[in-house]
């Protein structure tokens, strides 16, 4: 049995599709037919700077939803036919964009019956990533999924730089879940401040803000600064301004979403760079969570899903769009 796949040619390359073997899942792994896949800031950087890819032609794509197609022989899990969502673990032909790709049992969610397949495939890396910045980069005990570290301090105040992303937005209700009574404050463009409300947050500031360490440090309880800052998309690469939004006398916890390398921190803090990764390697059951807060109606669509093609062929057309996104999802249908 033949699959079709999409092929990057080289670095900045173009694409074609192209006929091959139906991938066969590892033990521990399960194969999925994607019925639709998303397009992410990580497709883009690897196809025009290389950022993780090992070796060319390359299958592109880390974020898929489907159809459980076969499972590996340790798989317990979940069963031919089942609906589910995923990251993806790439590799050279092994990625989204294709009829039939392969990932691990533990970074597949079931897909609950009341989310399109558009809709889920928007959910995975977003929850994970968000989820690593909460619950490793921040050390914040997520009910259901993590126990509390007795050793981390008890946040009261968060900055989330960036919170109108696909990893902030999720990082903002799960902090929410997480802290009930926390502050927390966000920075976005104003077209989202209802939304992210609605999510949980206390104060949305403009995006603007994060140059201007007077108006973030104005935002928090007391003026005085917050105990911690999670930064989903790299912004103190830009704006240094934001290191100072942190009380001099507190925890002075930075959780970094892994965007680029080359960022520095100033001394005395305590930062730590995170990826989607850390969550499920740290908690196996990661993804199972994702859809039980997704069932208990505790966890919705971080951010708008919107469809911009439909099957493999439209993937290249539609890539260079991922960069200008504003708090929007954008999906391929398969
Ligand atoms: N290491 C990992 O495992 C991992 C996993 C997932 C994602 N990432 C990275 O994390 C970043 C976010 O990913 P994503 O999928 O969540 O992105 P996304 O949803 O495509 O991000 C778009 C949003 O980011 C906001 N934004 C962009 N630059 C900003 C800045 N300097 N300051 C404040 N807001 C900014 C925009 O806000 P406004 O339009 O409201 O201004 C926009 O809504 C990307 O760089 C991605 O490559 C890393």
């Amino acid at each position: 049995m033949s699959i079709q796949q999409l092929q990057a040619s080289k670095q900045g390359g173009t694409f074609s599709q192209v006929t091959a073997p139906i991938p066969k899942p590892d033990s521990h792994e399960v194969a999925i037919r994607p019925k639709a896949v998303s397009l992410n800031p990580i497709d883009w950087k690897n196809l025009h700077f290389g950022a993780m890819v090992s070796a060319w032609p390359a299958v592109l794509g880390i974020e898929g939803a489907g159809v459980v197609e076969s499972v590996g022989s340790s798989v317990t899990s979940f069963k031919p036919g089942d609906e589910v969502m995923s990251w993806i673990s790439r590799n050279q032909f092994n990625g989204a964009f294709q009829d039939v790709y392969t990932s691990q049992e533990t970074w597949i969610a079931r897909k609950p019956s009341s989310l399109s397949f558009e809709e889920a495939t928007s959910l995975p890396i977003g929850f994970l990533t968000g989820g690593a910045a909460v619950a490793v980069g921040l050390k914040v005990a997520l009910p259901g999924l993590s126990k509390p570290d007795s050793t981390a301090p008890q946040l009261k105040s968060i900055l989330v730089l960036g919170a109108s992303s696909a990893v902030g937005a999720a990082a903002v209700q799960l902090l929410r879940i997480a802290l009930p009574s926390a502050t927390i404050i966000t920075t976005s463009s104003a077209a989202h401040h209802a939304h992210l409300k609605s999510l949980g947050a206390t104060t949305c500031l403009e995006r603007s803000a994060q140059e201007d360490a007077s108006a973030l440090k104005a935002a928090s309880p007391g003026g005085t600064g917050v105990d911690a800052v999670l930064d989903a998309v790299g912004a103190c690469g830009d704006s240094p301004a934001v290191f100072d939004a942190l009380r001099s006398d507190g925890p002075k916890l930075y959780s970094l979403v892994l965007t680029r390398l080359g960022i520095e921190f100033p001394p005395g803090l305590q930062a730590m760079m995170v990826g989607g990764y850390d969550l499920v390697s740290k908690y196996p059951d990661a993804m199972e969570y994702l859809t039980k807060l997704l069932e208990d109606g505790k966890y919705q669509l971080p951010v708008k899903v919107e469809v911009v093609g439909k099957g493999l062929s439209a993937i290249e057309g539609n890539l260079d769009k991922v960069m200008k996104v504003s708090g929007t999802k954008l999906v391929i249908s398969l």
